[in-house]
Protein backbone atom coordinates (compact mmCIF):
# COMPACT_ATOMS: atom_id res chain seq x y z
CA UNK A 1 0.00 0.00 0.00
CA UNK A 2 1.57 3.78 -1.44
CA UNK A 3 2.24 5.64 2.07
CA UNK A 4 0.41 8.98 2.27
CA UNK A 5 3.05 10.93 0.86
CA UNK A 6 3.13 8.74 -1.76
CA UNK A 7 -0.76 9.23 -2.55
CA UNK A 8 -0.65 13.12 -2.19
CA UNK A 9 2.13 12.93 -4.95
CA UNK A 10 -0.22 10.69 -6.97
CA UNK A 11 -2.94 12.87 -7.03
CA UNK A 12 -0.79 15.86 -7.56
CA UNK A 13 0.74 14.35 -10.86
CA UNK A 14 -3.02 13.22 -11.70
CA UNK A 15 -4.05 16.71 -11.41
CA UNK A 16 -1.23 18.14 -13.39
CA UNK A 17 -2.15 15.92 -16.31
CA UNK A 18 -5.66 16.50 -16.23
CA UNK A 19 -5.24 20.19 -16.20
CA UNK A 20 -1.96 21.13 -16.81
CA UNK A 21 1.05 23.53 -14.96
CA UNK A 22 -0.55 24.33 -10.90
CA UNK A 23 1.13 27.27 -9.07
CA UNK A 24 3.72 26.45 -6.81
CA UNK A 25 1.62 27.84 -4.10
CA UNK A 26 -1.49 25.58 -4.72
CA UNK A 27 1.28 22.79 -4.76
CA UNK A 28 2.53 23.28 -1.68
CA UNK A 29 -1.42 23.75 0.36
CA UNK A 30 -2.29 20.42 -1.30
CA UNK A 31 1.01 18.97 -0.02
CA UNK A 32 0.28 20.67 3.55
CA UNK A 33 -3.41 19.67 3.92
CA UNK A 34 -3.79 16.34 3.25
CA UNK A 35 -7.44 15.65 2.18
CA UNK A 36 -8.31 12.74 3.90
CA UNK A 37 -8.29 14.30 7.19
CA UNK A 38 -11.70 16.01 5.38
CA UNK A 39 -13.62 12.97 4.01
CA UNK A 40 -15.71 11.34 6.36
CA UNK A 41 -15.18 6.97 6.46
CA UNK A 42 -18.25 7.05 4.78
CA UNK A 43 -19.16 8.86 1.41
CA UNK A 44 -19.78 8.50 -2.52
CA UNK A 45 -17.12 9.37 -5.02
CA UNK A 46 -18.43 10.68 -8.53
CA UNK A 47 -16.08 8.69 -10.47
CA UNK A 48 -15.86 8.86 -14.12
CA UNK A 49 -17.94 5.46 -14.41
CA UNK A 50 -20.49 7.08 -11.88
CA UNK A 51 -21.32 7.38 -7.80
CA UNK A 52 -19.17 4.75 -6.16
CA UNK A 53 -20.28 3.97 -2.15
CA UNK A 54 -16.77 4.05 -0.31
CA UNK A 55 -16.49 2.75 3.01
CA UNK A 56 -12.95 3.18 5.03
CA UNK A 57 -14.23 0.14 7.34
CA UNK A 58 -15.41 -2.24 4.90
CA UNK A 59 -12.97 -1.55 2.15
CA UNK A 60 -10.16 0.67 3.24
CA UNK A 61 -7.38 0.97 0.25
CA UNK A 62 -10.80 1.41 -2.33
CA UNK A 63 -11.10 4.55 0.34
CA UNK A 64 -7.79 5.81 0.10
CA UNK A 65 -7.66 5.75 -3.87
CA UNK A 66 -10.77 7.67 -3.97
CA UNK A 67 -9.83 10.28 -1.31
CA UNK A 68 -6.11 10.96 -3.79
CA UNK A 69 -7.91 10.47 -6.72
CA UNK A 70 -9.43 13.21 -8.70
CA UNK A 71 -13.38 12.38 -7.94
CA UNK A 72 -15.63 14.73 -5.99
CA UNK A 73 -17.08 12.60 -2.75
CA UNK A 74 -20.16 13.51 -1.82
CA UNK A 75 -20.90 13.53 2.08
CA UNK A 76 -24.66 14.78 2.42
CA UNK A 77 -27.99 13.35 1.08
CA UNK A 78 -30.99 15.41 0.84
CA UNK A 79 -29.60 17.81 3.17
CA UNK A 80 -29.01 14.93 5.93
CA UNK A 81 -32.60 13.47 5.28
CA UNK A 82 -30.87 10.43 3.76
CA UNK A 83 -28.41 8.41 5.25
CA UNK A 84 -25.20 8.73 2.94
CA UNK A 85 -24.69 5.03 3.04
CA UNK A 86 -27.85 4.78 1.01
CA UNK A 87 -26.13 6.18 -1.78
CA UNK A 88 -28.76 7.41 -3.74
CA UNK A 89 -30.55 10.97 -2.94
CA UNK A 90 -30.40 15.02 -3.92
CA UNK A 91 -26.40 15.86 -3.23
CA UNK A 92 -26.54 18.31 -0.77
CA UNK A 93 -22.63 18.32 0.40
CA UNK A 94 -19.45 16.98 -0.83
CA UNK A 95 -15.80 17.59 -1.06
CA UNK A 96 -14.95 18.89 -4.01
CA UNK A 97 -13.13 17.50 -6.62
CA UNK A 98 -9.88 18.35 -6.43
CA UNK A 99 -9.16 19.72 -9.86
CA UNK A 100 -12.50 21.40 -9.51
CA UNK A 101 -10.70 23.25 -5.88
CA UNK A 102 -7.58 23.95 -8.06
CA UNK A 103 -9.36 25.30 -10.86
CA UNK A 104 -11.11 27.92 -8.53
CA UNK A 105 -8.18 28.75 -6.45
CA UNK A 106 -5.63 29.18 -9.43
CA UNK A 107 -8.83 32.19 -10.51
CA UNK A 108 -9.36 33.65 -7.29
CA UNK A 109 -5.00 33.61 -6.88
CA UNK A 110 -4.88 34.45 -2.96
CA UNK A 111 -1.80 36.14 -2.07
CA UNK A 112 -0.40 36.07 1.72
CA UNK A 113 -2.85 38.35 4.18
CA UNK A 114 -5.60 38.35 2.13
CA UNK A 115 -8.90 38.67 4.06
CA UNK A 116 -10.81 35.83 2.62
CA UNK A 117 -14.34 34.97 2.50
CA UNK A 118 -15.55 31.20 1.58
CA UNK A 119 -19.06 30.35 1.00
CA UNK A 120 -20.00 26.76 1.33
CA UNK A 121 -17.49 25.59 4.10
CA UNK A 122 -18.69 21.99 3.00
CA UNK A 123 -15.92 19.70 4.95
CA UNK A 124 -13.72 22.52 5.39
CA UNK A 125 -10.77 21.37 3.25
CA UNK A 126 -10.96 24.84 0.82
CA UNK A 127 -11.22 26.61 3.93
CA UNK A 128 -7.95 24.91 5.00
CA UNK A 129 -5.74 25.23 1.77
CA UNK A 130 -7.01 28.77 2.06
CA UNK A 131 -5.85 29.33 5.37
CA UNK A 132 -2.86 28.12 4.10
CA UNK A 133 -2.59 30.15 1.03
CA UNK A 134 -3.08 33.59 2.89
CA UNK A 135 -0.57 32.40 5.81
CA UNK A 136 -3.07 32.90 8.56
CA UNK A 137 -6.52 30.74 9.50
CA UNK A 138 -7.57 33.96 11.13
CA UNK A 139 -7.62 35.81 7.68
CA UNK A 140 -10.31 33.19 6.34
CA UNK A 141 -14.34 33.42 7.11
CA UNK A 142 -15.87 30.65 6.14
CA UNK A 143 -20.03 30.54 6.18
CA UNK A 144 -21.65 27.04 6.15
CA UNK A 145 -25.69 27.04 5.79
CA UNK A 146 -26.25 23.37 7.40
CA UNK A 147 -25.26 23.15 10.96
CA UNK A 148 -24.23 19.56 11.39
CA UNK A 149 -22.20 20.16 8.19
CA UNK A 150 -20.77 23.29 9.65
CA UNK A 151 -20.02 20.70 13.05
CA UNK A 152 -18.65 18.30 11.33
CA UNK A 153 -15.83 20.71 9.48
CA UNK A 154 -15.28 22.50 12.68
CA UNK A 155 -14.02 19.03 13.88
CA UNK A 156 -12.09 18.24 10.84
CA UNK A 157 -10.35 21.71 10.73
CA UNK A 158 -9.29 21.51 14.27
CA UNK A 159 -7.84 17.86 13.34
CA UNK A 160 -5.81 19.46 10.84
CA UNK A 161 -4.30 22.26 13.49
CA UNK A 162 -6.22 24.95 11.18
CA UNK A 163 -8.75 27.14 12.78
CA UNK A 164 -10.68 29.67 10.47
CA UNK A 165 -13.42 31.85 11.71
CA UNK A 166 -16.04 29.63 10.83
CA UNK A 167 -19.63 30.89 10.75
CA UNK A 168 -23.24 29.30 10.15
CA UNK A 169 -25.95 30.92 8.20
CA UNK A 170 -26.44 32.02 4.91
CA UNK A 171 -23.46 32.84 3.22
CA UNK A 172 -25.79 34.52 0.39
CA UNK A 173 -25.48 37.66 2.85
CA UNK A 174 -21.62 37.56 2.64
CA UNK A 175 -20.64 37.96 6.70
CA UNK A 176 -20.05 41.73 7.68
CA UNK A 177 -18.37 41.43 10.69
CA UNK A 178 -15.28 40.39 8.64
CA UNK A 179 -15.40 42.81 6.06
CA UNK A 180 -13.57 43.65 3.71
CA UNK A 181 -12.67 41.02 2.16
CA UNK A 182 -9.35 40.79 -0.65
CA UNK A 183 -10.92 37.44 -2.12
CA UNK A 184 -14.73 35.81 -1.71
CA UNK A 185 -14.13 31.73 -3.19
CA UNK A 186 -17.71 30.34 -3.19
CA UNK A 187 -18.11 26.99 -3.36
CA UNK A 188 -21.94 26.46 -4.14
CA UNK A 189 -23.39 27.43 -7.87
CA UNK A 190 -24.98 30.42 -8.22
CA UNK A 191 -27.20 32.67 -10.61
CA UNK A 192 -27.72 35.51 -8.91
CA UNK A 193 -24.31 37.28 -7.77
CA UNK A 194 -25.40 38.70 -4.65
CA UNK A 195 -24.64 42.05 -3.86
CA UNK A 196 -23.36 42.00 -0.14
CA UNK A 197 -20.37 40.19 -1.65
CA UNK A 198 -19.29 42.90 -4.03
CA UNK A 199 -20.21 45.51 -0.68
CA UNK A 200 -18.24 43.39 1.50
CA UNK A 201 -15.27 43.66 -0.34
CA UNK A 202 -12.58 46.02 -1.39
CA UNK A 203 -11.54 48.12 -4.38
CA UNK A 204 -9.69 45.59 -6.45
CA UNK A 205 -10.83 42.44 -4.67
CA UNK A 206 -11.58 39.27 -6.83
CA UNK A 207 -15.04 37.29 -6.34
CA UNK A 208 -14.47 33.41 -7.48
CA UNK A 209 -18.22 31.84 -8.02
CA UNK A 210 -19.21 28.55 -10.00
CA UNK A 211 -22.25 30.27 -12.16
CA UNK A 212 -25.38 28.34 -12.94
CA UNK A 213 -27.66 30.05 -15.49
CA UNK A 214 -30.27 27.58 -15.42
CA UNK A 215 -29.33 26.24 -18.34
CA UNK A 216 -27.24 22.83 -19.92
CA UNK A 217 -23.77 24.19 -19.14
CA UNK A 218 -22.14 25.98 -15.58
CA UNK A 219 -19.24 28.39 -15.82
CA UNK A 220 -16.58 30.07 -13.29
CA UNK A 221 -17.37 33.51 -12.72
CA UNK A 222 -14.58 36.02 -11.77
CA UNK A 223 -15.44 39.68 -11.11
CA UNK A 224 -13.12 41.88 -9.84
CA UNK A 225 -14.48 44.89 -7.58
CA UNK A 226 -14.54 48.72 -8.75
CA UNK A 227 -14.36 51.55 -6.50
CA UNK A 228 -17.55 52.82 -7.48
CA UNK A 229 -19.57 49.82 -5.88
CA UNK A 230 -20.09 47.30 -8.97
CA UNK A 231 -18.39 44.58 -10.14
CA UNK A 232 -17.00 43.89 -13.35
CA UNK A 233 -15.72 39.89 -15.04
CA UNK A 234 -15.98 37.30 -17.31
CA UNK A 235 -16.25 33.57 -17.51
CA UNK A 236 -12.77 31.96 -17.71
CA UNK A 237 -14.07 28.19 -17.74
CA UNK A 238 -16.26 25.45 -17.08
CA UNK A 239 -17.37 24.29 -13.47
CA UNK A 240 -20.27 22.54 -11.96
CA UNK A 241 -21.31 22.50 -7.99
CA UNK A 242 -24.50 22.06 -6.49
CA UNK A 243 -26.47 25.37 -6.13
CA UNK A 244 -26.25 27.61 -3.20
CA UNK A 245 -29.40 26.43 -0.68
CA UNK A 246 -31.66 30.07 -1.36
CA UNK A 247 -30.93 29.33 -5.45
CA UNK A 248 -31.56 25.67 -5.31
CA UNK A 249 -34.53 24.15 -7.37
CA UNK A 250 -37.47 26.23 -8.80
CA UNK A 251 -40.71 24.77 -7.74
CA UNK A 252 -43.66 24.18 -10.53
CA UNK A 253 -47.21 24.21 -9.57
CA UNK A 254 -49.08 20.95 -10.48
CA UNK A 255 -50.56 20.38 -13.52
CA UNK A 256 -54.28 22.25 -13.15
CA UNK A 257 -55.21 20.99 -17.14
CA UNK A 258 -55.51 24.54 -17.83
CA UNK A 259 -52.49 24.86 -20.14
CA UNK A 260 -52.46 25.25 -24.05
CA UNK A 261 -50.72 22.14 -26.05
CA UNK A 262 -48.82 22.65 -29.26
CA UNK A 263 -46.84 21.38 -32.12
CA UNK A 264 -43.22 22.75 -32.68
CA UNK A 265 -40.48 22.54 -35.30
CA UNK A 266 -37.87 22.87 -32.86
CA UNK A 267 -36.25 19.99 -31.35
CA UNK A 268 -36.55 20.72 -27.51
CA UNK A 269 -32.87 18.87 -27.37
CA UNK A 270 -31.53 21.95 -29.32
CA UNK A 271 -32.49 24.47 -27.00
CA UNK A 272 -31.57 21.93 -23.58
CA UNK A 273 -27.86 20.76 -24.81
CA UNK A 274 -27.16 24.60 -26.09
CA UNK A 275 -23.60 25.60 -25.99
CA UNK A 276 -22.90 27.75 -23.17
CA UNK A 277 -22.99 31.50 -24.87
CA UNK A 278 -26.32 30.39 -25.84
CA UNK A 279 -27.41 29.20 -22.08
CA UNK A 280 -25.93 32.60 -20.82
CA UNK A 281 -28.05 34.50 -23.55
CA UNK A 282 -31.16 32.63 -22.98
CA UNK A 283 -31.18 32.80 -19.53
CA UNK A 284 -30.08 36.49 -19.48
CA UNK A 285 -33.35 37.54 -21.67
CA UNK A 286 -35.90 35.25 -20.34
CA UNK A 287 -34.63 34.98 -16.87
CA UNK A 288 -36.14 31.11 -16.96
CA UNK A 289 -34.37 28.16 -15.59
CA UNK A 290 -34.70 24.96 -17.41
CA UNK A 291 -34.46 21.15 -15.76
CA UNK A 292 -34.34 18.03 -18.17
CA UNK A 293 -35.71 14.59 -17.47
CA UNK A 294 -34.62 11.72 -19.68
CA UNK A 295 -36.69 8.70 -18.02
CA UNK A 296 -40.00 8.33 -20.11
CA UNK A 297 -38.78 9.98 -23.32
CA UNK A 298 -36.92 13.31 -23.65
CA UNK A 299 -38.61 16.57 -21.80
CA UNK A 300 -37.42 20.09 -21.79
CA UNK A 301 -38.65 21.36 -18.65
CA UNK A 302 -39.10 25.64 -18.79
CA UNK A 303 -39.69 27.40 -15.44
CA UNK A 304 -40.29 30.76 -14.01
CA UNK A 305 -38.25 31.04 -10.60
CA UNK A 306 -40.48 34.13 -10.00
CA UNK A 307 -44.02 32.24 -10.44
CA UNK A 308 -44.25 28.36 -9.89
CA UNK A 309 -47.75 28.59 -12.05
CA UNK A 310 -45.60 29.62 -15.28
CA UNK A 311 -43.62 26.53 -16.91
CA UNK A 312 -43.29 24.39 -20.06
CA UNK A 313 -42.70 21.09 -20.88
CA UNK A 314 -41.14 20.42 -24.30
CA UNK A 315 -41.97 16.90 -25.24
CA UNK A 316 -39.66 15.16 -28.19
CA UNK A 317 -41.87 13.42 -30.23
CA UNK A 318 -40.97 12.45 -33.52
CA UNK A 319 -37.95 13.14 -36.52
CA UNK A 320 -40.11 16.08 -37.78
CA UNK A 321 -42.44 17.62 -34.73
CA UNK A 322 -42.38 18.13 -31.07
CA UNK A 323 -45.04 19.15 -28.69
CA UNK A 324 -45.37 21.93 -26.23
CA UNK A 325 -47.39 21.89 -22.94
CA UNK A 326 -47.65 25.38 -21.02
CA UNK A 327 -49.09 26.60 -18.08
CA UNK A 328 -49.46 29.95 -17.23
CA UNK A 329 -49.47 33.82 -19.06
CA UNK A 330 -46.23 33.72 -20.67
CA UNK A 331 -45.16 32.27 -24.00
CA UNK A 332 -42.03 30.45 -22.42
CA UNK A 333 -41.07 28.49 -25.36
CA UNK A 334 -41.20 31.21 -27.69
CA UNK A 335 -39.45 33.34 -25.73
CA UNK A 336 -36.21 30.63 -25.25
CA UNK A 337 -36.43 29.66 -28.82
CA UNK A 338 -36.31 33.33 -30.08
CA UNK A 339 -33.43 33.92 -27.44
CA UNK A 340 -31.72 31.02 -28.88
CA UNK A 341 -31.83 32.23 -32.69
CA UNK A 342 -30.68 35.80 -31.68
CA UNK A 343 -27.68 34.18 -30.19
CA UNK A 344 -27.26 32.33 -33.43
CA UNK A 345 -27.72 35.31 -35.35
CA UNK A 346 -24.85 36.92 -33.58
CA UNK A 347 -22.76 34.45 -35.41
CA UNK A 348 -23.17 31.70 -31.90
CA UNK A 349 -20.55 33.59 -29.48
CA UNK A 350 -18.87 31.18 -27.26
CA UNK A 351 -18.03 31.89 -23.86
CA UNK A 352 -15.08 33.97 -23.75
CA UNK A 353 -16.64 36.74 -25.71
CA UNK A 354 -19.24 36.93 -22.79
CA UNK A 355 -18.94 39.21 -19.45
CA UNK A 356 -21.46 40.29 -16.18
CA UNK A 357 -21.41 43.57 -14.37
CA UNK A 358 -23.03 43.41 -11.04
CA UNK A 359 -24.32 46.67 -9.37
CA UNK A 360 -26.85 47.04 -6.50
CA UNK A 361 -29.71 47.04 -8.84
CA UNK A 362 -28.65 43.54 -10.04
CA UNK A 363 -26.12 41.55 -12.57
CA UNK A 364 -26.30 42.56 -16.62
CA UNK A 365 -24.74 40.27 -19.13
CA UNK A 366 -22.77 41.30 -22.06
CA UNK A 367 -21.10 40.59 -25.10
CA UNK A 368 -17.85 41.81 -25.53
CA UNK A 369 -17.73 45.16 -24.27
CA UNK A 370 -20.51 46.06 -21.33
CA UNK A 371 -21.93 48.69 -23.55
CA UNK A 372 -23.43 45.42 -25.28
CA UNK A 373 -25.97 44.72 -22.50
CA UNK A 374 -27.86 41.54 -22.77
CA UNK A 375 -31.43 41.64 -21.12
CA UNK A 376 -32.66 43.60 -18.32
CA UNK A 377 -30.55 43.91 -14.80
CA UNK A 378 -31.73 41.03 -12.97
CA UNK A 379 -31.67 40.73 -9.43
CA UNK A 380 -32.11 38.05 -6.89
CA UNK A 381 -35.60 36.16 -6.93
CA UNK A 382 -36.33 35.59 -3.47
C1 LIG B 1 -19.67 21.62 -2.77
S1 LIG B 1 -19.92 21.89 -1.07
C2 LIG B 1 -18.52 22.86 -0.61
C3 LIG B 1 -17.23 22.13 -0.58
C4 LIG B 1 -16.26 22.72 0.39
N1 LIG B 1 -15.77 24.01 -0.01
C5 LIG B 1 -15.14 21.77 0.76
O1 LIG B 1 -13.99 22.13 0.64
O2 LIG B 1 -15.45 20.66 1.19
C6 LIG B 1 -21.18 23.15 -1.05
C7 LIG B 1 -21.54 23.56 0.34
O3 LIG B 1 -22.24 24.79 0.27
C8 LIG B 1 -23.19 24.79 1.32
N2 LIG B 1 -24.18 25.82 1.05
C9 LIG B 1 -25.25 25.76 0.21
N3 LIG B 1 -25.95 26.91 0.25
C10 LIG B 1 -25.30 27.72 1.12
C11 LIG B 1 -25.55 29.03 1.58
N4 LIG B 1 -26.61 29.74 1.16
N5 LIG B 1 -24.69 29.56 2.47
C12 LIG B 1 -23.63 28.85 2.93
N6 LIG B 1 -23.37 27.59 2.54
C13 LIG B 1 -24.18 27.04 1.63
C14 LIG B 1 -23.72 23.38 1.29
O4 LIG B 1 -24.40 23.04 2.49
C15 LIG B 1 -22.46 22.58 1.05
O5 LIG B 1 -21.88 22.17 2.25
Amino acid sequence: MPGLAARVEGMIAALGENRGLISDTIVDALRAVPRHLFVPPVGVALTDTGPELIDQANDPEAWWTAVYGTAAIVTQLDGGATDIGDAEGRYTSSNSAPETVVDLLELLNPQPQHRTLEVGTGTGWTAALLSHLVGEAARVTSIEIDPAIAGQAAKNLATAGVRPRLIVGDGAAGWAAGAPYDRVHVTCGVHTVPYAWIEQSRPGAVIVAPYSPGFDTDQSLRLVVRPDGTAIGRFPGYTSYMMMRSQGATPCDPDDGSGKRFAIRVDPRTIAYAPAGAGLVMSALTGLRTRVSDEAGFVLYLVDPGDAGQWAAAVHRSDTEHMVYELGDRRLWEEVADAYFRWVSWGEPGLDRFGMTVTPEGQRLWLDTPERAIGPCRSAVS
